[in-house]
């Protein structure tokens, strides 16, 4: 049960425990029956074995209830699997996108966010797709798990019935950065999310602080910071020197770097042309010693964009 919302249960925990009773009892009926019957039918006391003839009433009663048993899984489950794909028609539509390894969520008024924002008890609607491999979107207090495949849109949906934090990530391994691809549900009062929808400080209850605290707060048109924060480039990069899965960009404008075109090392110094060619062509050069799996930003970052996040590379000693 969702707990906090009346007349609305969770179909996954109802499937879950359902079957979960049947097997219990099954389990049980046959240790029991098993036991009993190696000391009932024990050489001691039968020492003459008998030949059993077919029964035909056991015959039909040990087909009937196990076929019955497993339509009505199939039927609860069948039930949640409805209730699941079909969302309430008011729902809000988040658009996710996800990449390696990273996730954005897109609202309808074009507001972007690394961590996806809902206000509390308005069912939402995810449109889920990825730019390039399968990912897979699990967000466990909502039993929901949904599969983003690149070229195709998959959905789901979800009611948060409290406020608080949720652990939202990928469940599908994706490659050297699957473990980093994790990020929160942050369930906002009304009040609160109408304020971060509509560009304004998210507030300053605990939720909204909780909320913003980790993420900082992304403007309507991302500085050079809130690019790297959107666009999905600090689930691989720091800022800080500390190495991650691709080499870190504190330092990085200026500094001399092996890199590897076609298995053959030259050296470089990093300057504004390489940083737009890492973003756009990132298989031509790879830094020496980290694995060659930069995706490609053709497409996902505007000229403006670009420049943004060049400037703010230079900036960041
Ligand atoms: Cu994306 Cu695992």
């Amino acid at each position: 049960m969702v707990t906090g919302w009346p007349n609305m249960s969770n179909p996954a925990d109802d499937t879950f425990f359902f079957i979960l009773g049947i097997s219990i009892t099954l389990l049980l009926l046959n240790t029991g029956v098993m036991i009993f019957f190696v000391f009932r039918y024990s050489r001691k006391r039968n020492p003459v074995p008998e030949d059993v003839k077919d029964n035909v009433s056991l015959e039909i009663i040990w087909t009937v209830i196990p076929t019955l048993l497993v339509l009505a899984m199939f039927f609860v489950g069948w039930k949640g699997f409805q209730y699941m794909r079909t969302a309430p028609p008011d729902a809000m539509v988040v658009k996710v996108i996800s990449r390696s390894w990273s996730w954005t969520f897109d609202y309808a008024n074009g507001r972007e966010s690394d961590t996806l924002k809902v206000p509390v008890r308005k069912p939402v609607k995810l449109l889920i797709t990825s730019e390039d491999v399968v990912h897979s979107l699990y967000i466990p207090a909502y039993r929901i798990k949904e599969d983003a495949v690149p070229g195709r849109e998959t959905h789901l949906w979800f009611l948060p019935d409290e406020l608080g934090s949720f652990d939202l990530f990928c469940t599908e391994y994706c490659g050297e950065g699957h473990s980093a691809m994790i990020t929160k549900v942050e369930v906002m009062t009304e009040k609160d999310f109408e304020a971060w929808f509509n560009g304004k400080d998210a507030g300053t209850g605990p939720v909204a602080a909780a909320a913003t605290g980790k993420a900082k707060k992304v403007e309507e048109r991302p500085d050079g910071a809130g690019l790297l924060q959107v666009k999905g480039c600090l689930a691989c990069h720091s800022t800080d020197g500390s190495p991650k899965i691709g080499p870190t960009l504190k330092g990085l404008f200026g500094k001399k770097e092996t890199v590897l075109r076609k298995g053959r090392e030259r050296e470089l110094i990093v300057d504004e042309d390489f940083i737009r060619q890492t973003l756009l062509q990132p298989e031509l050069d790879r830094v020496k010693g980290f694995p060659p799996v930069m995706p490609s930003q053709k497409g996902l970052l505007t000229d403006q964009e670009l420049k943004e996040l060049i400037e703010y590379l230079k900036a960041l000693k």
